[in-house]
């Protein structure tokens, strides 16, 4: 098998706790250095993975210095997002492949940059997108194939806690704030369900619970170019749970009952509904506003127990070590940045 020779830029949560794990587990990689400007972490990292790797692990303070002493074949970045450019960068001119985290960078501008710059040293770069790959993604990918909720015309997706945040993630200066950081993981996540690009986008955005001054509610309302509407809630600042799954079609809804771990599907057969047509009268027959008809609904739980996640480094191997297509392509990467691009600018504007 080969094995890419990994080199894992940050150790704060996302790294330590999925990637560095990941890369250890999964024969097809070889940990080669890790980087982060915390000693304590440097030296957790050499204690806790360095006993039993094939090369002894080597831990850099920088980025730059890890590049030129290492020449990792796969870089894997989750630093925080505004060195992610940067850090890119410097990683395609040395030669080496990126796994980018989410979001790509703070904005549109800077992930091009990272675009342009992995095709003119023609290397490859993916970003790290978890959400389309969750197992409740893939029982209503199944769901939507059955075709029994008609054609979709709404998505309704919804995050919702109450939390005082206060780390750089609650400061705009870092690139932080819900809509970078939960909006990257619902866009794509939504986008990808869709099938498709967005064709107009409105945004709110509020700053009520956090400390700093990064937004941590987000109302997005995207129209994707197959006509489908997606309705995002991001929203920090609530005492009651919002909804998180809502998704209706011509002929039936699906509600995720995070109780029970299974999509709610209450749906009609067309063939079951009475022939009834349209009454262009202007006084309603009986003083009644509806048809009158009794909708023959029908009633199915699809339990997530019955499907499985995406195994996402399985995914990432396939594309660096064997070529084949990305999971996520790049140009869906950046239609994610387009779109959070535009909910600034909708926002602001
Ligand atoms: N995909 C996901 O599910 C997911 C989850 C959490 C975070 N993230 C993303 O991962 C990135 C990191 O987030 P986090 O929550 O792990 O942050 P964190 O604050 O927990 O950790 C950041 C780590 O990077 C280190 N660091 C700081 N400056 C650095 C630099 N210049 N070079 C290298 N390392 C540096 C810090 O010392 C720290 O160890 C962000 O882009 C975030 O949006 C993704």
């Amino acid at each position: 098998m080969r094995q890419l020779r990994t080199a894992v830029i940050g150790l704060g949560r996302v790294g330590w706790q999925f990637h560095v794990p990941q890369v250890i587990k999964h024969e097809g990689f070889s940990l080669v250095a890790v980087v982060d400007p915390l000693d304590e972490r440097l030296a957790e990292a050499q204690a806790t993975f360095g006993p039993g790797l094939q090369e002894p692990l080597r831990t850099y303070r920088d980025h730059l210095t890890m590049l030129g002493e290492t020449r990792p074949d796969l870089v894997v970045i989750c630093s925080p997002t505004r060195f992610h450019a940067e850090q890119a960068l410097a990683a395609f001119a040395h030669g080496c492949d990126v796994f980018c985290d989410k979001p790509m960078a703070p904005t549109l501008a800077e992930a091009d940059t990272m675009i342009v710059a992995a095709r003119d040293a023609g290397r490859k770069l993916m970003v790290y997108q978890p959400h389309r790959a969750m197992v409740e993604v893939v029982a209503l990918q199944d769901i939507l194939r059955r075709g029994i909720l008609g054609p979709v015309y709404m998505m309704k997706r919804a995050r919702s806690a109450f939390t005082r945040r206060n780390d750089w993630q609650a400061l705009r200066k870092y690139g932080g704030g819900m809509l970078n950081n939960y909006g990257a993981h619902f866009i794509d996540q939504l986008l990808y369900l869709a099938g498709s690009r967005a064709k107009r986008v409105s945004c709110a955005l509020r700053t009520i619970a956090s400390l700093g001054d990064a937004d941590d509610v987000v109302k997005a309302v995207i129209e994707t170019e197959n006509d489908i509407i997606l309705d995002l809630d991001i929203n920090m600042a609530a005492a009651v749970p919002l909804t998180p799954w809502v998704i209706l079609g011509r002929c039936g809804s699906a509600t995720l009952d995070e109780g029970a771990n299974a999509w709610r599907v209450r749906y009609f057969c067309p063939t079951d509904l009475a022939d009834i047509s349209l009454d262009e009268s202007l006084a309603a027959p009986g003083r009644k506003y509806t048809s009158g008809e009794t909708i023959p609904w029908r009633e199915e739980s699809f339990p997530l127990a019955n499907y499985a996640p995406v195994d996402f480094y399985a995914k990432v191997y396939e594309y660096y070590a064997l070529d084949r297509a990305p999971y996520v392509p790049i140009a869906e990467s950046r239609e994610v940045m387009r779109v959070l691009d535009a909910c600034r600018q909708d926002a602001e504007g």
